[in-house]
Protein backbone atom coordinates (compact mmCIF):
# COMPACT_ATOMS: atom_id res chain seq x y z
CA UNK A 1 0.00 0.00 0.00
CA UNK A 2 2.92 2.51 0.76
CA UNK A 3 5.28 0.75 -2.13
CA UNK A 4 4.31 3.58 -4.41
CA UNK A 5 4.61 6.77 -2.09
CA UNK A 6 8.10 5.55 -0.89
CA UNK A 7 9.29 5.05 -4.90
CA UNK A 8 9.89 1.43 -3.68
CA UNK A 9 10.04 -1.80 -6.32
CA UNK A 10 8.37 -4.20 -3.37
CA UNK A 11 8.07 -4.36 0.18
CA UNK A 12 11.30 -3.76 2.79
CA UNK A 13 10.19 -5.56 5.68
CA UNK A 14 7.76 -8.69 4.65
CA UNK A 15 8.42 -11.48 6.93
CA UNK A 16 9.22 -14.34 4.48
CA UNK A 17 12.71 -15.32 3.92
CA UNK A 18 13.86 -13.86 0.56
CA UNK A 19 17.52 -14.46 0.56
CA UNK A 20 17.74 -11.57 -2.16
CA UNK A 21 17.36 -9.32 1.12
CA UNK A 22 20.21 -10.79 3.09
CA UNK A 23 22.55 -8.55 5.52
CA UNK A 24 25.67 -10.53 6.35
CA UNK A 25 26.15 -9.48 10.02
CA UNK A 26 28.76 -10.68 11.47
CA UNK A 27 27.00 -13.63 12.75
CA UNK A 28 25.33 -14.76 9.78
CA UNK A 29 28.54 -14.04 7.36
CA UNK A 30 30.53 -16.44 10.02
CA UNK A 31 27.53 -18.67 10.00
CA UNK A 32 27.52 -19.05 6.32
CA UNK A 33 31.20 -19.39 5.95
CA UNK A 34 31.38 -22.07 8.69
CA UNK A 35 28.56 -23.82 6.49
CA UNK A 36 30.68 -23.29 3.17
CA UNK A 37 33.37 -24.95 4.43
CA UNK A 38 31.92 -28.02 6.13
CA UNK A 39 30.26 -28.28 2.93
CA UNK A 40 33.38 -28.45 1.38
CA UNK A 41 35.59 -29.99 3.27
CA UNK A 42 32.69 -33.02 3.44
CA UNK A 43 32.54 -32.53 7.36
CA UNK A 44 29.27 -34.72 7.92
CA UNK A 45 27.27 -33.24 10.11
CA UNK A 46 26.99 -29.66 10.75
CA UNK A 47 24.39 -27.94 13.22
CA UNK A 48 22.87 -24.40 13.16
CA UNK A 49 20.63 -22.72 16.12
CA UNK A 50 19.13 -19.78 16.89
CA UNK A 51 16.42 -17.70 18.27
CA UNK A 52 12.66 -17.57 16.81
CA UNK A 53 13.41 -15.09 13.78
CA UNK A 54 16.86 -14.86 14.08
CA UNK A 55 17.50 -15.76 10.12
CA UNK A 56 18.30 -19.60 10.12
CA UNK A 57 16.04 -20.81 6.95
CA UNK A 58 17.02 -17.25 5.10
CA UNK A 59 20.77 -17.78 5.80
CA UNK A 60 19.90 -21.79 4.42
CA UNK A 61 18.09 -20.22 1.74
CA UNK A 62 21.13 -17.53 0.48
CA UNK A 63 23.69 -20.65 1.10
CA UNK A 64 21.80 -22.88 -1.57
CA UNK A 65 22.19 -20.01 -3.86
CA UNK A 66 25.94 -19.97 -3.53
CA UNK A 67 26.50 -23.42 -3.92
CA UNK A 68 27.94 -24.22 -8.00
CA UNK A 69 26.25 -27.00 -9.66
CA UNK A 70 28.42 -29.87 -8.44
CA UNK A 71 26.52 -30.04 -5.27
CA UNK A 72 23.29 -31.57 -4.85
CA UNK A 73 20.92 -29.74 -2.31
CA UNK A 74 17.49 -31.21 -0.73
CA UNK A 75 16.15 -28.79 1.63
CA UNK A 76 13.52 -30.33 3.81
CA UNK A 77 11.19 -27.85 5.80
CA UNK A 78 8.35 -29.63 6.88
CA UNK A 79 10.87 -31.90 9.41
CA UNK A 80 7.67 -32.76 11.14
CA UNK A 81 6.93 -36.08 9.74
CA UNK A 82 7.23 -39.66 10.40
CA UNK A 83 10.37 -41.38 9.36
CA UNK A 84 9.26 -43.32 5.97
CA UNK A 85 7.52 -40.06 5.31
CA UNK A 86 10.77 -37.55 5.73
CA UNK A 87 12.65 -40.40 3.90
CA UNK A 88 10.50 -40.17 0.60
CA UNK A 89 10.69 -36.49 1.10
CA UNK A 90 14.40 -36.44 1.07
CA UNK A 91 14.66 -38.61 -1.47
CA UNK A 92 11.78 -36.38 -3.90
CA UNK A 93 13.91 -33.12 -3.24
CA UNK A 94 16.72 -34.49 -4.90
CA UNK A 95 14.86 -35.12 -7.74
CA UNK A 96 15.08 -38.83 -6.82
CA UNK A 97 11.53 -41.29 -8.37
CA UNK A 98 10.86 -43.20 -5.26
CA UNK A 99 10.55 -47.07 -6.29
CA UNK A 100 8.86 -48.39 -3.13
CA UNK A 101 7.78 -46.75 0.04
CA UNK A 102 9.78 -49.00 2.44
CA UNK A 103 12.38 -48.33 4.70
CA UNK A 104 15.28 -50.61 2.77
CA UNK A 105 14.45 -49.62 -0.49
CA UNK A 106 14.34 -46.00 0.37
CA UNK A 107 17.55 -46.70 1.91
CA UNK A 108 19.05 -48.09 -1.02
CA UNK A 109 18.37 -45.45 -3.43
CA UNK A 110 19.84 -42.91 -1.30
CA UNK A 111 22.70 -44.83 -1.46
CA UNK A 112 22.87 -46.02 -5.05
CA UNK A 113 22.28 -41.72 -5.79
CA UNK A 114 25.52 -40.36 -3.13
CA UNK A 115 27.61 -43.45 -4.97
CA UNK A 116 26.54 -42.18 -8.53
CA UNK A 117 26.71 -38.39 -7.28
CA UNK A 118 29.99 -39.48 -6.07
CA UNK A 119 31.32 -41.07 -9.24
CA UNK A 120 30.80 -37.59 -10.99
CA UNK A 121 32.66 -35.83 -8.48
CA UNK A 122 29.62 -34.43 -7.24
CA UNK A 123 29.03 -33.44 -3.25
CA UNK A 124 25.67 -33.77 -2.06
CA UNK A 125 23.85 -31.83 0.79
CA UNK A 126 20.81 -32.22 2.86
CA UNK A 127 19.30 -29.82 4.80
CA UNK A 128 16.57 -30.09 7.56
CA UNK A 129 15.29 -26.52 8.73
CA UNK A 130 12.97 -26.44 11.90
CA UNK A 131 15.24 -29.49 12.95
CA UNK A 132 14.08 -29.02 16.86
CA UNK A 133 10.61 -31.24 15.61
CA UNK A 134 12.07 -34.24 14.68
CA UNK A 135 11.30 -36.98 16.89
CA UNK A 136 15.11 -38.59 18.64
CA UNK A 137 14.13 -41.93 16.70
CA UNK A 138 13.70 -40.29 13.24
CA UNK A 139 16.99 -37.91 14.71
CA UNK A 140 18.87 -41.18 14.81
CA UNK A 141 17.53 -42.85 11.34
CA UNK A 142 19.20 -39.65 9.94
CA UNK A 143 21.99 -40.61 11.74
CA UNK A 144 22.18 -43.65 9.97
CA UNK A 145 21.66 -41.99 6.79
CA UNK A 146 25.59 -40.43 7.52
CA UNK A 147 26.81 -43.72 7.32
CA UNK A 148 26.22 -44.03 3.86
CA UNK A 149 30.09 -43.26 3.52
CA UNK A 150 32.85 -44.56 1.79
CA UNK A 151 36.36 -45.53 3.51
CA UNK A 152 37.71 -42.10 2.65
CA UNK A 153 35.02 -39.18 3.03
CA UNK A 154 31.30 -38.76 3.92
CA UNK A 155 29.04 -39.03 1.13
CA UNK A 156 26.60 -36.85 2.31
CA UNK A 157 26.77 -33.50 4.30
CA UNK A 158 23.65 -32.95 6.73
CA UNK A 159 22.96 -29.62 8.25
CA UNK A 160 20.42 -29.52 10.95
CA UNK A 161 19.02 -26.32 11.45
CA UNK A 162 16.69 -25.21 14.35
CA UNK A 163 15.57 -23.56 17.38
CA UNK A 164 18.00 -23.51 20.58
CA UNK A 165 15.79 -26.52 21.79
CA UNK A 166 17.11 -28.43 19.09
CA UNK A 167 20.91 -28.06 20.85
CA UNK A 168 19.07 -29.77 23.95
CA UNK A 169 17.86 -32.17 22.36
CA UNK A 170 20.94 -33.32 20.87
CA UNK A 171 22.92 -32.76 24.25
CA UNK A 172 20.51 -35.72 25.44
CA UNK A 173 22.23 -38.44 26.16
CA UNK A 174 20.03 -40.85 23.80
CA UNK A 175 21.62 -39.24 20.92
CA UNK A 176 25.39 -39.25 22.26
CA UNK A 177 26.24 -40.96 18.77
CA UNK A 178 24.66 -38.96 16.87
CA UNK A 179 26.38 -35.97 18.51
CA UNK A 180 29.70 -37.18 18.55
CA UNK A 181 29.33 -37.27 14.96
CA UNK A 182 28.71 -33.39 14.59
CA UNK A 183 31.36 -31.07 13.30
CA UNK A 184 30.40 -28.08 13.42
CA UNK A 185 27.92 -26.64 15.78
CA UNK A 186 27.51 -22.78 15.52
CA UNK A 187 24.83 -20.49 16.94
CA UNK A 188 23.20 -17.40 15.29
CA UNK A 189 22.91 -14.76 17.60
CA UNK A 190 20.64 -11.72 16.99
CA UNK A 191 21.99 -8.54 15.84
CA UNK A 192 24.28 -6.24 17.88
CA UNK A 193 22.92 -2.94 18.22
CA UNK A 194 25.37 -1.21 15.61
CA UNK A 195 24.05 -3.36 12.97
CA UNK A 196 20.46 -2.47 13.19
CA UNK A 197 20.58 0.72 11.47
CA UNK A 198 22.80 -1.14 8.65
CA UNK A 199 20.38 -3.71 8.52
CA UNK A 200 17.39 -1.41 8.15
CA UNK A 201 18.76 0.77 5.37
CA UNK A 202 20.29 -2.51 3.58
CA UNK A 203 16.82 -3.82 3.51
CA UNK A 204 15.33 -0.42 2.24
CA UNK A 205 18.04 -0.38 -0.31
CA UNK A 206 16.99 -3.20 -1.78
CA UNK A 207 13.53 -2.83 -1.90
CA UNK A 208 14.54 0.40 -4.38
CA UNK A 209 15.33 2.93 -1.71
CA UNK A 210 17.13 6.18 -2.93
CA UNK A 211 17.94 6.85 0.87
CA UNK A 212 14.98 9.44 1.28
CA UNK A 213 13.57 7.14 4.01
CA UNK A 214 15.07 8.42 7.26
CA UNK A 215 15.16 6.48 10.14
CA UNK A 216 16.72 8.69 13.95
CA UNK A 217 19.03 7.53 15.76
CA UNK A 218 16.28 7.63 18.31
CA UNK A 219 13.88 5.35 16.37
CA UNK A 220 16.77 3.27 16.10
CA UNK A 221 17.45 2.77 19.85
CA UNK A 222 13.80 1.86 20.28
CA UNK A 223 13.59 -1.02 17.62
CA UNK A 224 16.68 -2.45 19.38
CA UNK A 225 15.80 -2.56 22.80
CA UNK A 226 12.59 -3.55 21.52
CA UNK A 227 13.09 -6.40 19.49
CA UNK A 228 16.56 -7.56 20.78
CA UNK A 229 18.22 -7.23 17.56
CA UNK A 230 15.71 -10.17 16.49
CA UNK A 231 15.62 -9.85 12.42
CA UNK A 232 12.01 -10.53 12.53
CA UNK A 233 10.64 -8.30 15.27
CA UNK A 234 12.90 -5.50 13.09
CA UNK A 235 10.84 -6.16 9.92
CA UNK A 236 7.50 -6.21 11.65
CA UNK A 237 8.20 -2.70 13.27
CA UNK A 238 9.41 -1.26 10.49
CA UNK A 239 6.81 -2.06 8.24
CA UNK A 240 3.90 -0.94 10.81
CA UNK A 241 5.76 2.08 10.62
CA UNK A 242 6.11 2.71 7.24
CA UNK A 243 2.48 2.02 6.91
CA UNK A 244 1.93 4.89 9.89
CA UNK A 245 5.10 7.11 8.20
CA UNK A 246 3.05 6.93 5.10
CA UNK A 247 -0.57 7.75 6.38
CA UNK A 248 1.25 10.63 7.81
CA UNK A 249 3.18 11.61 4.50
CA UNK A 250 6.23 11.95 5.64
CA UNK A 251 9.60 9.90 5.21
CA UNK A 252 10.98 10.61 8.48
CA UNK A 253 10.11 7.59 10.65
CA UNK A 254 10.12 9.52 13.96
CA UNK A 255 10.38 8.09 17.46
CA UNK A 256 6.60 8.94 18.18
CA UNK A 257 5.95 6.45 15.02
CA UNK A 258 7.61 3.78 16.30
CA UNK A 259 6.29 3.44 19.48
CA UNK A 260 2.81 3.58 18.32
CA UNK A 261 3.51 0.80 16.21
CA UNK A 262 5.09 -0.92 19.11
CA UNK A 263 2.34 -0.25 20.75
CA UNK A 264 0.15 -2.05 18.25
CA UNK A 265 1.81 -5.23 17.89
CA UNK A 266 2.01 -5.34 21.48
CA UNK A 267 -1.84 -4.95 21.88
CA UNK A 268 -1.63 -7.88 19.05
CA UNK A 269 0.49 -10.04 20.89
CA UNK A 270 -1.97 -9.53 24.04
CA UNK A 271 -5.16 -10.23 22.20
N1 LIG B 1 20.61 -11.70 7.87
C1 LIG B 1 19.40 -11.30 7.45
N2 LIG B 1 19.29 -10.46 6.42
C2 LIG B 1 18.08 -10.03 5.99
N3 LIG B 1 16.93 -10.41 6.52
C3 LIG B 1 16.97 -11.27 7.55
C4 LIG B 1 18.21 -11.76 8.07
N4 LIG B 1 17.94 -12.58 9.11
C5 LIG B 1 16.60 -12.61 9.21
N5 LIG B 1 16.02 -11.83 8.28
C6 LIG B 1 14.58 -11.60 8.09
O1 LIG B 1 13.92 -11.87 9.33
C7 LIG B 1 12.76 -12.65 9.11
C8 LIG B 1 12.89 -13.96 9.88
O2 LIG B 1 13.93 -14.72 9.31
P1 LIG B 1 13.88 -16.31 9.17
O3 LIG B 1 12.53 -16.75 8.76
O4 LIG B 1 15.03 -16.71 8.34
O5 LIG B 1 14.13 -16.70 10.70
P2 LIG B 1 14.22 -18.15 11.36
O6 LIG B 1 15.37 -18.10 12.27
O7 LIG B 1 14.20 -19.18 10.31
O8 LIG B 1 12.86 -18.16 12.20
P3 LIG B 1 12.06 -19.43 12.82
O9 LIG B 1 12.76 -19.77 14.09
O10 LIG B 1 10.68 -18.91 13.07
O11 LIG B 1 12.12 -20.51 11.80
C9 LIG B 1 12.62 -12.82 7.61
O12 LIG B 1 11.78 -11.84 7.09
C10 LIG B 1 14.02 -12.61 7.10
O13 LIG B 1 14.01 -12.09 5.80
MG1 LIG C 1 12.88 -20.76 9.97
Amino acid sequence: MYREFFGLKEKPFNVTSDPNFLFLSHIHKEALSHLLYGIKEKKGFLEITGEIGAGKTTLCRALLSRLDKNTKTAFIFNSNLPELQLLQSILEDFGITVIRKNKVSLFKQLNNFLIEEMSHGNNVVLIIDEAQNIKTRVLEEIRMLSNLETDKEKLFQIILVGQPELKNKLDSPALKQLRQRIAVRFHISPLEKGEVEKYIYHRLTVAGSKGDIRFPEDSIEKIYSFSGGIPRIINMVCDKSLLAAYVMETRDVTLPIIEKSINELEGATVR
